[in-house]
């Protein structure tokens, strides 16, 4: 029998523009918990932002701080944790949020994430002459993943407000079902 989960967080994963931040900061406030941003752990860890990460090492010594910086979280409790949309495109990462974190995707398609992101211009991987082309490919690349959270949640036509209600409504059911 395999051991039982301790939910003692709750971990937001899902694509760039899905909300993650925002509702992530939200729910922290509603559940009295910590806020982590795993880019901001990282940048701090790097001592240089994500974009200057991926020009000056490249994009797999990235994909390792975000390796590193998922293990360091098990050991914490009481936190809402934001990941990087790439993240939990990888199942090592995933499986290990999964051991103590209600893992929750959000949701949205391609074209309301890059209404989203549009006019933002810190993210390395859509630097591109297409970026809503790479959002299409990444984000089918990256479905299978986030399918596997415990909860998937569509933003599409939803506020802030109404996600956190839903995934908090989520949170307290599985606290419940322990
Ligand atoms: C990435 C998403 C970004 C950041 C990095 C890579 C990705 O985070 O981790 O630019 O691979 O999708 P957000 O999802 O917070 O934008």
């Amino acid at each position: 029998m395999s051991k039982p989960r301790i939910i003692q967080n709750l971990a937001l994963v899902g694509f760039m523009g899905t909300g993650k931040s925002s509702v992530g900061r939200a729910l922290a406030e509603c559940l009295r918990f910590d806020f982590v941003d795993t880019d901001d752990l990282i940048e701090s860890r790097a001592g240089k932002s994500i974009a200057d990460i991926f020009a000056q090492n490249g994009e797999p010594v990235f994909r390792d701080l975000e390796k590193m910086v998922v293990a360091e979280l098990s050991t914490h409790t009481r936190l809402v944790i934001s990941t990087g949309g790439g993240l939990a495109a990888n199942a090592e990462n995933l499986a290990h949020l999964k051991t103590h974190a209600l893992v929750v995707c959000l949701w949205a398609s391609p074209e309301t994430i890059w209404e989203r992101v549009r006019m933002q211009g810190h993210r390395p991987l859509l630097k591109t002459p297409d970026p809503l082309a790479k959002i299409r490919e990444l984000l089918a690349l990256r479905e299978p993943f986030y399918k596997q959270s415990d909860v998937l949640v569509n933003t599409e036509r939803r506020s802030v407000k109404e996600v956190v209600q839903h995934v908090l409504h989520q949170f307290h059911s599985a606290h419940a079902h322990r």
